[in-house]
């Protein structure tokens, strides 16, 4: 079985609670990101990195590249925790291409998972900055959102993440009629 770890960075406790749900399910340890070194990376055969998203921009985004040479040689999982939706494709795309250096993007499967706005748990500036941010939002949904608050924080959304990652930790790779043997792995591995 593959040795992996999770890695993450938030702000208000989203991100923090997907981490914690992950590691209890898949039985491995959750570090927050600034704790992580190269050395500690090295160890494991897969990582799982989580990250919100504050004005288009992953928290983990300068992790990403500081790590770029570990990581790229590694299988990632990425979960992403923010407020825009599965319909709003291009703007996930966007996050995705304005933050994941290509070579991690392709070595990684990654999952959107919805995102957790308490109104009365945030900073100042983050109250102030997502008030003007809403008298610019066109879509009536978003915009409701970024007024009253959201909280699509659920363990059920972490489904296909935890079948992603128990399926690639448990298959064999160092032979390949089990890839060939397992098209489930063959689906989730690179
Ligand atoms: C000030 C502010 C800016 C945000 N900017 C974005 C954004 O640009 N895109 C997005 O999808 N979500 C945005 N969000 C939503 C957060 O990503 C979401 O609330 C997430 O759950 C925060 O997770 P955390 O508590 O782990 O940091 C923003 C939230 C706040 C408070």
């Amino acid at each position: 079985m593959k040795k992996g770890i999770i890695v993450f960075k938030g702000k208000y406790g989203a991100t923090r609670q997907y981490a914690q749900w992950l590691g209890q399910e898949l039985d491995l340890a959750y570090q927050e990101a600034d704790q992580m070194t190269d050395e500690l990376l090295s160890r494991y055969d897969f990582v799982i990195i989580g990250s919100s998203v504050y004005y288009g921009k992953l928290l983990l985004s300068s992790f990403l590249t500081k790590h770029f040479n570990v990581l790229s040689a590694k299988k990632l999982f990425v979960f992403i925790v923010c407020a825009t939706p599965d319909s709003d494709e291009k703007t996930q795309s966007l996050i995705v291409k304005d933050n994941i250096p290509r070579l991690i993007t392709d070595r990684s499967n990654i999952f959107f998972l919805p995102g957790r706005l308490i109104l009365k748990e945030l900073g100042l500036t983050d109250r102030i900055l997502l008030r003007v941010a809403a008298a610019f939002e066109k879509d009536p949904l978003n915009k409701q959102g970024m007024l009253n608050g959201i909280d699509g924080v659920r363990e059920e959304n972490l489904i296909d993440l935890i079948i992603a990652a128990t399926m690639y930790s448990l298959v064999k790779t160092n032979s390949h009629s089990d890839l060939k043997r397992s098209g489930a792995a063959n689906r989730h591995s690179i």
